[in-house]
């Protein structure tokens, strides 16, 4: 092999190859296609994970040429794909690739492109549609699809977001389920990435020195969980996205209450995905309706003068806000979940924070009582997670200091065996393994615990670019502190 190939280890070992399948993807000529879906495609195929036959038609509205498509995708692979493209390679994925328009009121040709696509396949190849398209495009191209015999046994993949209240994903929910069975829907939620989901319960369910900190008879030992995702970003030139979503519809519900999801939920009886995803809406079933004045929304100075931004734009670019879970292994253990735009780092955290023990026999070094006390966990991949807690400082006195142990994935195993989010989620599609995708009742139910805040939201706060968000960020939290930024304490 040359130095330019960089075919990805084959990961068949341990890993089912998905049977045959057409892959529709709609919204082919979009932003997500070029930079993930079309790289994620063809890398699944470097890697030996798309089946022995599959063929993928793209679509959108605009014609093209089966060619222009291909030297669309191929431009797509080059800037945006790992590592140099194969020539060889890519004449060989790309044979599989072909092209037609189509719209919610006729997906005749894209009909007749999926025939041919599962007679070059032979047998009888599912279907896997992927609708990466603006939301509002969601419920036409389900019923086209209805409508033109393209569903079946096939599987659809929506993305994000999933409605925009309870009343929108309700009236969603029931277009697509007229069209496909639940068991055929796969919502994505593709922010923790199974790596991590699978982590965090590797370690809260594997190991002996962990286990019991979540462990019903000595919950009482957590003092509060952190969920903090901040970014650098600004909304760029997604404007017309953003003003009608915002960071608590775009963020919240559709990735950080997730995630709570995976924290909080009760020992699974195994990793089934249908368990997994059972006990991950149980924690969402048991949320409280968030409370508007636990809530802290802000909008970074300047979003403003951002183009297609309405001068009196009230939509967040950054929310904090306490969740609160009802159920006996958590009552009274607040979960703090924060994110925004243009925020000072981006980072991806969970902090386990622990009650401090009642009598507290060593002084600190710098002469509080307090010191840190937390299982973190960095889980923007590859990731890692440490422990904070307190030492003796060496010298005379007995005095404390705050110390950590670290544990990183890069330095311990080899990362290159990993998928990218967008990678796992459509080989995951493919086996039909549901447990990243969100269920219609726990989607529904988040947006029933959102409504208060939806109904009376507190009015933003202004916060400067670069800063960690308006200064009543503080107040949402204490007398506990935020874990970050690690240097403020
Ligand atoms: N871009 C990201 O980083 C990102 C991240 C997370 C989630 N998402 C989600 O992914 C989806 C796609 O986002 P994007 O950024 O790729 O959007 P985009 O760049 O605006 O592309 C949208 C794609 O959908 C097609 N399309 C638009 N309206 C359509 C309609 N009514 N019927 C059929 N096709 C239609 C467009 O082609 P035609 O105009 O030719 O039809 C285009 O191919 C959205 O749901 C978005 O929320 C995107």
């Amino acid at each position: 092999m040359s130095a330019t190939q960089t075919a990805p280890a084959k990961l068949s070992s341990g890993m089912r190859t998905p049977g045959d399948h057409v892959i529709v993807l709609f919204g082919a000529t979009g932003d997500l296609a070029r930079r993930k879906l079309l790289p994620g495609l063809y890398h699944l195929d470097r890697a030996g994970l798309l089946p022995v036959g599959y063929r993928i038609v793209g679509t959108s509205r605009r014609p093209l040429s089966d060619e222009v498509f291909r030297a669309h995708a191929r431009a797509a692979v080059v800037e945006f794909g790992r590592g140099e493209l194969d020539p060889g390679a890519w004449d060989a994925f790309a044979a599989g690739l072909s092209y037609a328009s189509s719209d919610a009121a006729d997906a005749s040709a894209l009909a007749d492109a999926v025939d041919r696509a599962k007679e070059q396949i032979g047998g009888s190849p599912r279907l896997l549609h992927y609708l990466s398209v603006p939301p509002v495009a969601f419920a036409g191209i389900a019923e086209a699809l209805g409508a033109s015999g393209l569903t079946g046994d096939g599987r659809v993949i929506l993305e994000k977001p999933f409605g925009t209240d309870l009343a929108s994903a309700r009236a969603l929910n029931a277009i697509v389920h007229g069209v496909f069975d639940e068991s055929q829907i796969f919502r994505i939620d593709h922010f923790l990435g199974k790596e991590t989901v699978q982590n965090i319960l590797a370690l809260r369910f594997s190991n002996g020195m962990f286990e019991p900190v979540w462990n019903r008879e000595h919950i009482e030992h957590i003092d509060h969980v952190q969920i903090d995702v901040p970014e650098t970003l600004s909304i760029g030139s997604r404007a017309g996205f953003y003003e009608g979503t915002g960071a608590f519809r775009d963020m919240i519900v559709t990735h950080l209450l997730q995630v709570v999801g995976f924290v909080a939920m009760e020992p699974p009886t195994s990793t089934a995905p249908q368990e997994l995803v059972d006990r991950k809406i149980d924690v969402s079933r048991a949320l409280r309706p968030l409370d508007p004045t636990r809530v802290v929304r802000g909008q970074y100075d300047g979003y403003l003068d951002e183009e297609g931004v309405a001068a009196d734009s009230q939509t967040e670019t950054f929310v904090a806000l306490e969740a609160l879970i009802d159920n006996d292994r958590w009552r009274g253990v607040p979960f703090y979940l924060r994110t925004g735009k243009q925020l000072a780092q981006g980072r991806r955290v969970i902090t386990i924070a622990f009650k401090e023990p009642e009598i507290q026999l060593f002084p600190l070094a710098d002469g509080t009582n307090r010191g840190p006390n937390e299982l973190v966990f960095e889980v923007a991949e590859p990731g890692g997670i440490s422990a904070n807690f307190l030492a003796k400082v060496p010298g005379a006195t007995l005095e404390l200091g705050p110390a950590r142990m670290e544990f990183r994935y890069d330095d311990s195993f080899c990362a290159a065996n990993q998928l990218e989010a967008y990678e796992r989620l459509i080989h995951d599609a493919l086996l039909g393994d549901r447990t990243l995708f969100t269920r219609a009742d726990g989607i529904e139910r988040l947006w029933e615990v959102a409504t208060p805040l939806l109904e009376r939201p507190p009015a933003v706060e202004r916060y400067a670019p670069g800063s960690w968000g308006p200064d009543s960020l503080n107040q949402l939290i204490a007398p506990r502190r935020w874990h970050l930024p690690e240097d403020g304490r």
